[in-house]
C-alpha cells in the first residue's frame, strides 16, 4: 500500500478476488470519511467478517443504526466518565504486572493483550458478580479474532462449517462468550443500578429520546467494545515496549519524565497532564503502526473523489498506514521521533494525514479511553520495569485483523526495588 501511494489518489487494486480503490492522499481520504461521509458507508470484507461476531454493533452497524446507536454509547466515553475508569485500569495493570520477576522472558505481546483484555472486562462489567464473566470475556477473545480473520481471508461461509479444531474452538467460544454477556446482561437488568461501568451506561440508553437498547442490542454492543477495545490497546502497547527496548535515547528520556512526575507511585488519572512525552510517544507509535491499519468502506451511491468516479457498490479501503508514512508530510517518515508532535512542530497537513483513530462521524468513540489505559499503563510499568531487548532482529508488522509486531520476547529488568513500587 505504501507503494501504491505515488500512483495517484485513488488506485484500483484486486484484494480477496474482490475489485477495492484504494485511497491514496490525505485528501482522498478525507472526502471519504469527513467530507462525503454520506456517500460512503460501512462495508466490504472486513465488516463483513466482522459482523459474524459483533452483529450490529456500532463499530459495524450502516449509518442509519448509527445515527440511534452512537448517542447510546457516546456518554460511555465521555471524559468525566473515563476519569472514573481510570482507577480501575491503574488496578489492572498493577495486578497484571505483579507476577512478573527480574530476569524472565516476557511475551510481551501476550502480556499485554492479558492487560487491555482485563482493563475492558473490568470497565465494561464492574459488579463483583460479573467478574466471572468478564475473566470468560477476556478469555475467549484471542480464538474468537484468529477465527473472524479466517472468516475474512476465506470468504467462503461452508469452510467455517467444517468441523476442524479451530472452528470447534471458535464455536465453543463463541457460545462461551455469548453466554456469559447473556447472564451478564440479565443480572444488570434485575438490579437495575448505576454501577459507573460501561454496562450501566449503555443499558441506560439515550437520555434525550429516553430510548434504551434491547437484550440483543446490548449484546452486540458489548461484543463491539470488545473486539474494538483490546486488541488496539494491546496493540499499541507492545509496539511501544517493543520500540522503546530498541530506541534507548527514546527510552531515557520516558524514564526522565515518569521519575520526575511519578516518584515510586504507580500513574493515576490526575498525572496525565504532567506526562506529555509519554502521550507524544503513544500518538508516535500509533503513526508508524497504527493497529487499524485499513479502513473499509462501501460506496452507498456514485461518489467523485479527487477527479475519479467510485461507482456506487464499491469497496474503497483507506490505510492509515501508507497515509502516516507519507515522506512529503513527516520527513524521515520510518523515523520514531515523538516531537514530531509538539505543538510548535504541529502541522495542519499532519493533523489531516493521522487517522489512527479514523475520522467522520465513525471516527474512534474510545479514543480519550484508549489514551487514558495506555498512558496510565506505559508510566506504570515503566517506572518499576525495564523491558530489554535481547534479540535484535528488526521488528516486521504483522498484518493480522489489526496490526501486530512479529513476536520478539523481551527480558524483564527491576528499576526500583522490590517493594517500593506500591
Ligand atoms: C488505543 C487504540 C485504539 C485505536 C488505534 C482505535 C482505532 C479506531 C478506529 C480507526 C476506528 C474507526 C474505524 C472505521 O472508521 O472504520 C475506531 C472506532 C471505534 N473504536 Fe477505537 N481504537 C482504539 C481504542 C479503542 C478503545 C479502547 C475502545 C473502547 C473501549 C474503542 C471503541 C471504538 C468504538 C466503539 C468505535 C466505533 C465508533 C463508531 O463507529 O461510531 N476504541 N477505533
Amino acid at each position: 500500500m505504501e507503494q501504491r501511494r505515488a500512483s495517484g489518489a485513488v488506485v484500483v487494486l484486486r484484494l480477496m478476488g474482490r475489485e477495492c480503490f484504494l485511497i491514496n492522499s490525505a485528501e482522498a481520504a478525507h472526502q471519504v470519511l469527513v467530507a462525503q461521509q454520506d456517500r460512503f458507508d460501512k462495508g466490504g470484507p472486513f465488516m463483513e467478517a466482522a459482523r459474524q461476531l459483533v452483529g450490529n454493533g456500532v463499530i459495524t452497524c450502516g449509518a442509519q443504526d448509527h445515527q440511534v446507536q452512537r448517542p447510546v454509547m457516546k456518554p460511555a466515553f465521555h471524559r468525566g466518565r473515563v476519569a472514573g475508569y481510570a482507577e480501575v485500569m491503574s488496578g489492572c495493570v498493577q495486578e497484571a504486572t505483579a507476577s512478573w520477576e527480574p530476569g524472565h522472558v516476557l511475551d510481551v505481546g501476550a502480556e499485554m493483550y492479558r492487560m487491555a483484555a482485563l482493563v475492558v472486562a473490568r470497565t465494561l462489567v464492574s459488579a463483583p458478580a460479573g467478574r466471572l464473566a468478564a475473566e470468560v470475556m477476556a478469555d475467549a477473545l484471542p480464538e474468537l479474532l484468529r477465527g473472524l480473520l479466517r472468516r475474512m481471508l476465506i470468504p467462503a461461509s461452508w469452510v467455517h462449517r467444517v468441523p476442524t479444531p479451530g472452528n470447534r474452538r471458535f464455536a465453543e467460544d463463541r457460545a462461551r462468550l455469548d453466554a456469559a454477556v447473556g447472564e451478564v446482561i440479565a443480572q444488570y437488568r434485575r438490579q437495575q443500578e448505576d454501577r459507573q461501568d460501561l454496562l450501566s451506561q449503555i443499558m441506560a440508553g439515550d437520555r434525550d429520546s429516553g430510548r434504551r437498547p434491547g437484550d440483543a442490542e446490548v449484546r452486540d454492543q458489548v461484543m463491539s467494545v470488545l473486539a474494538a477495545g483490546v486488541e488496539t490497546s494491546a496493540s499499541l502497547l507492545t509496539w511501544t515496549f517493543q520500540l522503546l527496548a530498541r530506541h534507548p535515547g527514546i527510552q531515557h528520556r520516558l524514564w526522565e519524565e515518569v521519575d520526575g512526575v511519578l516518584g515510586q507511585r504507580p500513574a493515576s488519572f490526575a498525572d496525565l497532564p504532567e506526562l506529555p512525552f509519554t502521550r507524544r510517544l503513544l500518538t508516535e507509535v500509533l503513526r508508524l503502526y497504527p493497529p487499524t491499519w485499513l479502513l473499509s468502506r462501501i460506496a452507498v451511491e456514485d461518489a467523485e473523489v479527487c477527479g475519479h468516479l467510485l461507482p456506487q457498490g464499491a469497496d474503497v479501503l483507506v490505510s492509515p498506514y501508507a497515509l502516516q508514512r507519507d515522506p512529503e508530510v513527516f520527513p524521515d517518515p520510518g523515523r520514531l521521533d515523538p516531537d514530531r508532535w509538539l505543538p510548535e512542530r504541529l502541522t495542519p497537513a499532519q493533523r489531516q494525514s493521522f487517522l489512527a483513530f479514523g475520522a467522520g462521524r465513525r471516527r474512534c468513540m474510545g479514543e480519550f479511553y484508549g489514551m487514558t489505559e495506555t498512558t496510565l499503563a506505559v508510566a506504570t510499568i515503566t517506572r518499576t520495569w525495564h523491558l530489554r531487548s535481547t534479540n535484535p532482529e528488526p521488528l516486521r508488522p504483522v498484518p493480522r485483523f489489526l496490526l501486530v509486531p512479529s513476536d520478539q520476547p523481551l527480558t524483564l529488568h527491576r528499576r526500583l526495588p522490590p517493594g517500593e513500587d506500591r
